[in-house]
């Protein structure tokens, strides 16, 4: 039994550490006012997804729409899965070229602590998929209040106004 338990807790924490290991992006610099500017608007339409799927959320978070599982469901995965491309769309550095972009210069000098936030927003994702999966409606407003966290600790830090 005691066996049994040990084996149990080693599969439990194998299982955190794949499901929250994000492969870490190399922040590499763009290579032309080319390359910078398709970079960019790949970063933007990557957020535009993400924003497309929050969309959603927030006006149920809001009770301006009735929560509806199914909905949450789908668009906590897609948020998820966005989390898991946005270190390598965030990764190229286009501060040498004249973009038009909300991105703040800093974001290519610590980003490592993009890694993190881009972190946070994978565990709010989950959070929300575990509450559905719970079917605990009392739970619903305050995971994607999370998920609304995670987006305004970033752009706090990394984005323009
Ligand atoms: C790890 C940092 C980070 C996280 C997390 C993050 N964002 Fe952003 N977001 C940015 C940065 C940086 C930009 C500016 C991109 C640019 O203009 O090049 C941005 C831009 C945007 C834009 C504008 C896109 C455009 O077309 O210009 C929207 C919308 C957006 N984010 C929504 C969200 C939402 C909603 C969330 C949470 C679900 C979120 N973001 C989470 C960093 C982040």
């Amino acid at each position: 039994m005691r066996r049994f338990s040990k084996l149990m807790v080693a599969a439990a924490s194998a299982a955190t550490l794949i499901s929250s290991t994000v492969v870490a992006s190399e922040v590499t610099e763009a290579s032309s006012a080319k390359h910078a500017k398709a970079a960019t608007q790949y970063r933007q339409a990557m957020f535009q997804l993400v924003r497309s799927n929050m969309g959603p959320l927030g006006g149920m978070a809001k009770g301006a729409l009735p929560f509806d599982e199914s909905v949450m469901q789908t668009n906590a995965v897609r948020l998820e899965q966005l989390a898991d491309m946005m270190g390598d769309y965030l990764a190229v550095d286009t501060r040498k070229f004249d973009v038009e972009t909300g991105a703040k210069d800093e974001i290519w000098e610590s980003f490592s602590d993009v890694e993190t936030k881009i972190m946070a927003l994978k565990k709010a994702s989950q959070g929300l998929q575990a509450a559905v999966k719970a079917g605990d409606e009392s739970a619903y407003r305050g995971a994607i209040g999370k998920i609304g966290a995670s987006c305004k600790s970033c752009h706090d830090d990394y984005k323009k106004d």
